[in-house]
């Protein structure tokens, strides 16, 4: 689907999204799709409710929204036109008439967006955006007794990569620019930490489950390659802006993870979703 040197050259995270747009659903489907399955089970929305979905990629959760109810009004908004365009072109072929796209920046959308939704999502896209910005923005945005639904990679994922990174920086101190060391993406520690989170940002009866998603691949080349294009090491590794570096800490760091599993048929890792919501209340029609 895509190669890993091909990857290693898109210039920004912007431009990555550009790049993966017409795949995006196949990677994320088994991936991101079943913890944003799961939001959906334990939100149940029902009735003419207006949803927003931030950062909503290629729209599968708003379309699914859109689709199980017919009279919400269900909008995506996205920074990425090519992932915005796939979202579009499922929506047509549905037929869907409930679900609008909207592209902008959400760091431009939210800030003091009026309080017109009954629920607010926003599907991992915390680490791109931070953690209480999204919390603060949507309790914002949302009516009184108004839902939020969070998916979002934990601290509790990849872990093996992130200490081969973090390996990378400490052996290789001194031989590149210091500015060159990406900062640590936000994620919330793990379930408690989120739910702290959404509670402190103004969230009662707020409630978090923890998934364990167990990845497989055949090399660490693979493995690199999935991680790169569904936008999870993307988020370090982007901040890297000298394509040689980039592409030398993920030659290096892929020789230690074979290293690690060379025991193994397989190179396994798991990555930790976590899955926030709050009950709501009463919600004006
Ligand atoms: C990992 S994807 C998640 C997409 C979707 N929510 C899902 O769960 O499948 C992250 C999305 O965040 C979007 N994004 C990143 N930074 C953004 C920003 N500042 N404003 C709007 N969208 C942004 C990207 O374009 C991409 O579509």
């Amino acid at each position: 689907m895509f190669k890993l040197s091909e990857l290693l050259e898109i210039p920004t995270e912007a431009e990555l999204y550009e790049t993966v747009a017409g795949h995006f659903n196949d990677i994320s489907a088994e991936f991101y799709g079943r913890a944003n399955r799961r939001l959906l089970e334990e939100l149940a929305p029902k009735g003419p409710v207006k949803v927003l979905d931030l950062a909503c990629g290629t729209g599968a959760l708003v379309l699914e929204i859109a689709r199980q109810l017919p009279q919400g009004q269900i909008l995506g908004v996205d920074l990425s036109e090519k992932m915005l365009a796939q979202a579009k072109k499922q929506s047509a072929s549905l037929g869907l008439t409930n679900a609008r796209f909207h592209q902008e920046d959400i760091r431009s959308f939210l800030p003091n967006h009026p309080p017109e939704f009954d629920l607010g999502l926003c599907c991992f896209a915390l680490s791109y955006l931070g953690v209480d910005f999204v919390l603060k923005g949507l309790h914002q945005a949302l009516k009184p007794g108004g839902q939020i639904g969070i998916t979002t990679s934990s601290f509790q994922s990849l872990v093996e990569w992130q200490q081969v990174f973090i390996q990378f920086f400490v052996e290789n101190q001194g031989k590149f620019d210091f500015q060159q060391i990406p900062n640590v993406p936000e994620m919330p520690m793990g379930h408690d930490d989120l739910k702290k989170k959404m509670e402190a940002a103004g969230f009662e009866k707020v409630h978090v489950v923890s998934l364990i998603i167990p990845l497989e691949f055949e090399n660490a080349e693979e493995a690199a390659t999935f991680l790169i294009a569904s936008g999870w090491l993307s988020n370090q590794l982007f901040a890297i802006k000298d394509l040689g570096l980039r592409k030398f800490i993920v030659e290096w760091a892929s020789e230690k993870i074979e290293a690690m599993h060379a025991h193994e048929p397989k190179i396994t890792t798991q990555v930790e979703f976590l899955v926030g919501w709050n009950e709501g209340g009463s919600r004006e029609s």
